[in-house]
Formats: structure tokens, C-alpha cells, sequence
């Protein structure tokens, strides 16, 4: 099929496929202002709590992606389960060992885009974590097809979907940076390199990809998450 000039792979702009790193180090620098609000360190305990329940004899791998900072693989990692976080944005991992290390957490974090492949061998990861990120998948059923197959059979799946209805988690008291930061946004939606999805197409989506619902909530800002079980 010919493609129209400038277009990327996936009908995106193909500049600001290029630009997404350099948008997300960018974000890097003020990403856990977002630890100031009670409602996010509520919904990511909450989360992971959610999730830690599941955990059985010694099944601990873990693979978060999209770790960004490391909120996550953090807490995942204090539970005692052996974490792996995958990131394109070098300044987020930065961040993130820094903070790992700080908690004398041995987490590792590597630089992966997603979006081209996830270098792991079938049934790597007993669990996998997905928190803020769906929305800048390109290929969603192919991307969740890729993590039943780094997944062992019956892997446990945590999806933290934002929600189309989120406008804004600036705390008051952000820095001037992220404010500015914050408003690059919706020029990367505009270039359809950020989707977010109902919670009925989410829900089309992971039963599409063999993926069974265990549990479901909807935090105080709307953001969604899913606890799911792969196939056998
Ligand atoms: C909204 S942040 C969420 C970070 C973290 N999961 C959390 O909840 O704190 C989205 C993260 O996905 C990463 N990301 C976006 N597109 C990516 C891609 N194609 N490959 C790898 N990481 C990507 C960004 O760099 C960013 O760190």
C-alpha cells in the first residue's frame, strides 16, 4: 500500500515518532511531581497490592512496561518479586535506577521500544505490568499478543489505562516545567501518537487477546485498571 508522504508506519505523523523519546525525557524531570497527589501513591498501592495478592510459590518475574521512572517496578520490586522495567525514554531509566538504588532495590532497566519488539524469550514473565502506557501503543492487539507470549501460560496481566475523560493531574504545586511540559500533549495527540480507550473497547480488547478479567476498578481520577489471566 502506498503511504502518504510524511506519514509514519502507523498513519502518525513520522516526526514526531521520532520526536516521542525526547518528549518523554523531557517529561522525565517532573514525571513523580505526580507522587505529590495522594490519589496517584493510592491508586499505584492499590494497584499493586491488587496484583501481589496473586503471586503463588516462587512465580516472581516481573516485567513493567513503559516503567518510566520506576513507580512500579518499585513497589513491585519491594514486594519482593525480581523486576525488570523496559523504557525508550533514557532519562526516565535514569531516574529510575537512581531511585532503585536509593532503596537498595535490585531492579534492572533496560532501553526498549515497545512498539518495535519485546526482546524476551516465550514465557519469560510470570506477571506483567502495564501502567499509563497503553495509550501510546501503536498496534494494541498485536502489543498484547506479544505479552501473552513473553508471559507463562496463565500469567497474571495488570492494565492501568487513563481514561479519555482525565483532563489534567497537574498537582498545585508542579513545577513551572511540568506545566509547560503538560502542554505538549495535545500536539502528540493531534499526531496520533497518544489513543486512549473506553473502558468498553479496553475490555473488547483484552477478551480479543484471550486475556480473562479477574478484577476491575475505576480510581478517583477515572484512570482504569484491569487484573487479567492469560490463556493456558
Ligand atoms: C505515562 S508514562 C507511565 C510511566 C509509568 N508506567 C508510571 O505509571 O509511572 C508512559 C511511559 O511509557 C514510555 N513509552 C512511551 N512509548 C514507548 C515506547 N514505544 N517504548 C518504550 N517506552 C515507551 C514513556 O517513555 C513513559 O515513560
Amino acid at each position: 500500500m502506498k503511504r502518504k508522504k510524511g506519514s509514519g508506519e502507523d498513519g502518525g505523523i513520522r516526526p514526531f515518532y521520532r520526536l516521542e523519546p525526547a518528549f518523554w525525557n523531557i517529561h522525565s524531570a517532573t514525571w513523580d511531581d505526580k507522587l505529590l497527589l495522594p490519589e496517584y501513591r493510592e491508586h499505584l498501592e492499590a494497584a499493586v497490592n491488587w496484583f501481589a495478592q496473586y503471586r503463588e510459590g516462587d512465580e516472581n518475574r516481573v516485567l513493567d512496561i513503559g516503567c518510566g521512572t520506576g513507580n512500579y517496578s518499585i513497589e513491585v520490586a519491594r514486594r519482593g518479586f525480581q523486576v525488570e522495567g523496559i523504557d525508550f525514554a533514557s532519562r526516565m531509566l535514569k531516574r529510575a535506577r537512581a531511585k532503585a538504588q536509593r532503596s537498595a532495590l535490585k531492579v534492572r532497566f533496560s532501553l526498549v521500544d515497545f512498539n518495535k519488539a519485546l526482546p524476551f524469550p516465550s514465557h519469560s514473565f510470570h506477571y506483567v505490568v502495564c501502567a499509563a502506557t497503553l495509550q501510546c501503543v501503536k498496534e494494541p492487539l498485536r502489543f498484547l499478543q506479544k505479552i501473552s507470549d513473553v508471559l507463562v501460560p496463565s500469567g497474571i496481566f495488570l492494565v492501568v489505562a487513563i481514561s479519555p475523560h482525565l483532563r489534567s493531574t497537574i498537582p498545585g504545586k508542579a513545577s513551572l516545567w511540568r506545566r509547560i511540559s503538560w502542554r505538549i500533549k495535545p500536539i502528540f495527540k493531534a499526531a496520533k501518537r497518544i489513543r486512549r480507550y473506553r473502558r468498553e473497547e479496553l475490555v473488547d480488547m483484552l477478551r480479543a487477546s484471550r486475556f480473562n478479567i479477574l478484577e476491575e476498578a475505576t480510581a478517583k481520577d477515572q484512570s482504569m485498571r484491569f487484573l487479567t489471566r492469560s490463556h493456558e
